[in-house]
């Protein structure tokens, strides 16, 4: 999937821009766990931040979308997502299947904590995804430490809330939300709801980031490599479009980020759009007209 020194050659640069990747003849768990994983766990990759906004010229799938602009705050590195486990007795009627899910106090503390940050300078409003009520180890754990560091932002709304509630109030009143912090899982679940009802899965971008800067920022569009309309131009490029334009702020230039975030804006609100958004435009053709109105070739 990458070269054995891949990781060391990407280190050398200050971002990534990562495509999707994945192709059903490779199994996933080798594409994965084989370049993008790794990659955020040793670029200690911690957040991943997906916002979810309703562009103009696009329509949100619900009826009341109501201006909804959501953020998103995945643990990216521990969680649900380990490869710690592991299979005995394999293919007898016993065969038993364990998977362990690692919570550190280190990593659920930064996590919260970014998040109390990033809802501090939006609208001051937090939830957190748990699953206390079933998860009796773990959840309980993220909850504890939630509102131990809850105390240090009192101008923060904070609230905790069970995920599977959360996922149908993200439908039913999306406007009661800002930021959302969940584990590497229910973010993953959530930040798909939430890139959904902005209107569809293929507008939405991701920035996995390591804070502190120590190691490169991967930036990404959500959504998978979508092999079945591979190579027919129905693919949306506002996702990887709009993961750059996080890339661009990130590398400290925000005026770059906002031209092209704009550039896409402007683009899906003249109507020039893919099918998935109700439009007839091919992937290379509204790429195009982004790239003209930033005024470029
Ligand atoms: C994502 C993707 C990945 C994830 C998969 C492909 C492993 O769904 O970035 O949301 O779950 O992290
Ligand atoms: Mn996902």
């Amino acid at each position: 999937m990458m070269p054995e020194n891949g990781l060391d050659t990407l280190a050398a640069f200050d971002e990534i821009y990562l495509g999707a990747v994945g192709w059903p003849t490779v199994p996933d768990h080798v594409s994965l766990w084989g370049l993008l994983l790794p990659t955020r766990r040793t670029f200690d990759q911690y957040v991943n931040l997906r916002p979810a906004r309703l562009l103009r010229g696009v329509k949100s799938p619900l009826a009341n979308p109501n201006d909804l602009d959501i953020t998103v705050v995945r643990e990216n590195t521990e969680g649900e997502y380990s490869d710690s486990g592991g299979r005995v007795y394999r293919g007898t009627p016993h065969e038993i299947a364990v998977q362990e899910s690692i919570f550190t106090r280190r990593g659920v503390e930064r996590i919260i904590r970014y998040a109390f940050e990033e809802a501090k300078a939006r609208r001051g409003l937090l939830v957190g995804a748990t699953k206390s009520n079933g998860i009796s180890v773990t959840m309980p754990f993220f909850d504890e430490i939630f509102r131990e560091i809850s105390s240090d932002y009192p101008e923060v709304e904070a609230s905790l809330m069970h995920a599977d509630a959360l996922a149908a109030r993200l439908v039913l009143d999306p406007r009661s939300f800002d930021v959302v912090v969940g584990s590497n899982l229910f973010g993953d679940l959530l930040s798909e709801v939430t890139a959904a009802i902005a209107g569809a899965i293929g507008i939405a971008p991701s920035a996995n980031l390591n804070p502190e800067g120590t190691y490169p920022s991967l930036f990404e569009p959500i959504h998978g490599s979508a092999p079945d309309i591979a190579g027919e131009g129905l693919a949306n490029p506002a996702g990887a479009i709009w993961a750059g334009a996080m890339m661009l702020d990130h590398a400290g230039y925000p005026d770059a980020g906002t031209r092209v975030l704009n550039a896409l804006e402007d683009t899906l609100a003249s109507g020039t759009k893919t099918r998935d958004l109700g439009g007839t435009a091919t992937t290379d053709e509204m790429t195009d007209v982004v790239v003209q109105r930033l005024g470029g070739a």
